[in-house]
């Protein structure tokens, strides 16, 4: 395993790389990796040649200095956790952990994206800037590290579909890769944040993805209204977590739907708060 922490560096090994006809994976993440991150790197591995794990804390994504400031690091746990994996897996693993002055230079700014209204939905309404920041960082990863895939959680569906927005506009040739949803035991979709959680807290939280399952046998029965009022009625009765959004919205545009269409594909998405901390999740509604 090589960390790379300055960009020509891992530019000229990759160049080597693709000159050698190695095709090149790109897991982007903000670091405390849990195993969530890891089936992605699993993933990329399994579908190209040289696998790169950027590790980068994007503070043009976070609204609030505060919970930028409070996001965890933990570098060297996060090495070891990638090293282990390695231990039984034929193949190497690049580690791109860039400084914010090497990877945006002097002016650490957020591009402004044309989403097609992906952004102004759910996680978008509530975190003002957030997928311009986004945005900003995974285009400047793809661009400095050329990777043919790139492979993200279907855990932050939103996101997902925005970089394939991003992608689509910019004309930058990766292919996205959609990874699914790992959970823990309980149901609960692992997540870093999980860790903050008081163990009664993370045991009440299964109940979000208890209630998806619901929503999933209900859908196609009742109407998406009808659903909405019983999830939120769900949640009033529950004292241990307080609901910010349910929507069942279309896969592809992310808008709110009333009714079923034939082929079309749905999601339903909640984030809710557990405390002060704030868990989000999805289930694909077809299958
Ligand atoms: P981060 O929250 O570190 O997540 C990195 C990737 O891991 C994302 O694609 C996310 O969807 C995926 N992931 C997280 N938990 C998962 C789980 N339980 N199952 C499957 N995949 C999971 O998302 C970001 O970082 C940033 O916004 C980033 C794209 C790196 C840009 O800064």
């Amino acid at each position: 395993m090589q960390v790379f922490r300055e960009k020509e560096e891992i530019k000229k090994a990759i160049q080597k790389a693709k000159s050698e006809d190695q095709s090149i994976g790109l897991v982007p993440t903000m670091g405390a990796l849990h195993e969530g991150h890891l089936s992605l790197v699993e993933n990329a591995m399994k579908e190209t040649n040289q696998v790169i794990v950027s590790i980068f804390v994007n503070p043009t994504q976070f609204d609030n200095r505060d919970d930028l400031e409070k996001y965890p690091r933990t570098p060297e746990k996060d090495l070891d956790l990638l090293l282990e994996l390695l231990k039984d897996k034929p193949g190497d693993l690049w580690v791109f952990f860039p400084s914010a002055n090497e990877l945006y230079g002097d002016t650490v700014l957020s591009e402004n994206f044309d989403f097609e209204g992906l952004d102004s939905v759910m996680e978008g309404k509530y975190r003002n800037g957030h997928f311009d920041g986004v945005g900003t960082v995974v285009k400047r990863l793809f661009e400095v590290l050329t990777p043919d895939k790139a492979f993200f959680g279907e855990k932050d569906f939103q996101q997902l579909q925005i970089i394939r927005k991003l992608t689509e506009k910019t004309g930058l040739p990766v292919e996205i890769v959609g990874c699914p949803i790992l959970r823990e035991k309980s149901g609960l979709a692992r997540s870093s944040r999980n860790e903050r959680l008081s163990s009664r807290n993370r045991e009440k939280a299964a109940f979000i993805y208890e209630t998806l399952k619901d929503v999933k046998g209900l859908f196609g029965t009742k109407s998406a209204q009808y659903i909405t009022n019983w999830v939120e009625e769900r949640f009033a009765n529950y004292p241990y977590l307080k609901l910010e959004y349910f929507e069942i919205a279309d896969s592809r545009t992310l808008e709110k739907i009333n009714k079923k269409r034939k082929g079309n594909q749905y999601r339903a998405f909640i984030a809710a708060y557990a405390d002060d901390i704030r868990l989000i999740d999805n289930i694909a509604l077809d299958n």
